[in-house]
Order: structure tokens, then sequence, then C-alpha cells
């Protein structure tokens, strides 16, 4: 078993496929732990994103992140991580599948909205980026 970060971006909200994001998840199997609705400050978007820190599309990306509330959500299931990271789509928009979250509803490398935690160290520091442990179901 395993647990993951998922968030639904500014744009994900603003374009009202929260629900539709969810269910996909939902759909797969996989068990809410976890859910939010925050407006990220700069300082979670710096923790969040540190690891890009730096990097020419850095302030780009937090300024995105920080322009409207996100939803942030923690699943529970087998391979939680990587088929969560299926289920988004490849980043550059032209790998991207159909079927996937990006491939279906993107075709934009900054406004892809969803963020998925990509390995076991990343997933349990972006939890305790986003969730106090009291938010958390057991
Ligand atoms: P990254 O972790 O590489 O992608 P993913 O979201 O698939 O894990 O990058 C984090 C975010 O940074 C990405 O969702 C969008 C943004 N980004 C750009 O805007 N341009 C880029 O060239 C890259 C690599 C990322
Ligand atoms: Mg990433």
């Amino acid at each position: 078993m395993e647990r993951t970060l998922v968030l639904v971006k500014p744009d994900g909200v603003r374009r009202q496929l929260v629900g539709e994001i969810l269910s996909r998840f939902e759909r797969r199997g996989f068990r809410i732990v976890g859910l939010k609705l925050v407006q990220p400050t700069r300082e979670i978007a710096e923790r969040h994103y540190a690891v890009h820190q730096g990097k020419a599309f850095y302030e780009s990306l937090v300024s995105f992140i920080t322009s409207g509330p996100v939803v942030a959500i923690a699943l529970e299931g087998p391979q939680a991580i990587r088929l969560v990271r299926q289920m988004m789509g490849a980043l550059k928009p032209e790998e991207a599948a159909p079927g996937t979250i990006r491939g279906d509803f993107t075709n934009d490398i900054q406004t892809n909205l969803v963020h998925g935690s990509d390995a076991p160290e990343t997933a349990a520091a972006e939890l305790a980026i986003w969730f106090g442990a009291d938010e958390l179901l057991a």
C-alpha cells in the first residue's frame, strides 16, 4: 500500500474539473485519505517546488501555483505513486496520451491541471507539506 499527494492546480479549479479529476482516481479504486481546498502561500509553493529552484520556469511556476486555490488530495492504494502518475499523463503536451488527465484536458506545459508525487520520498515529504497528521485518515 502506498500514499501519494495529488494537487488539482489553480487551472483545474478555475475550469471546474475538480470532480472530473477526483472521480477518475476514485473509479480507479484509490481511497481518499485527505482532501482540502487551499489557497497556497508563496512559502508553501516554495517548499513544494524546492527541487525546481533556480530553473528557468521556477518563478513562473510558483506564481502560477499561487494564482488561486488548489485542491490537495491524499490518495492511498497499491502502487498509488506510479499509477497516479500514469493517469496524469506526461508533462510535454505531445507526449501526454489521450485517456490521461493531461492528454484529455490540456495542451499546455504549465497549466497542466495536476501534480502527483513522483517517488516514495517525495510523496512522504509532500504529504507533510500539505497535510497535518490530524488531517489524514489512519
Ligand atoms: P516536473 O516535476 O518536471 O513535471 P511533473 O509536473 O510532470 O512532475 O515539473 C513541475 C512543473 O513545472 C510542471 O508540472 C510544469 C512546470 N514546468 C514548466 O512549466 N516547464 C518545464 O519545462 C518543466 C520541466 C516544468
Ligand atoms: Mg514533478
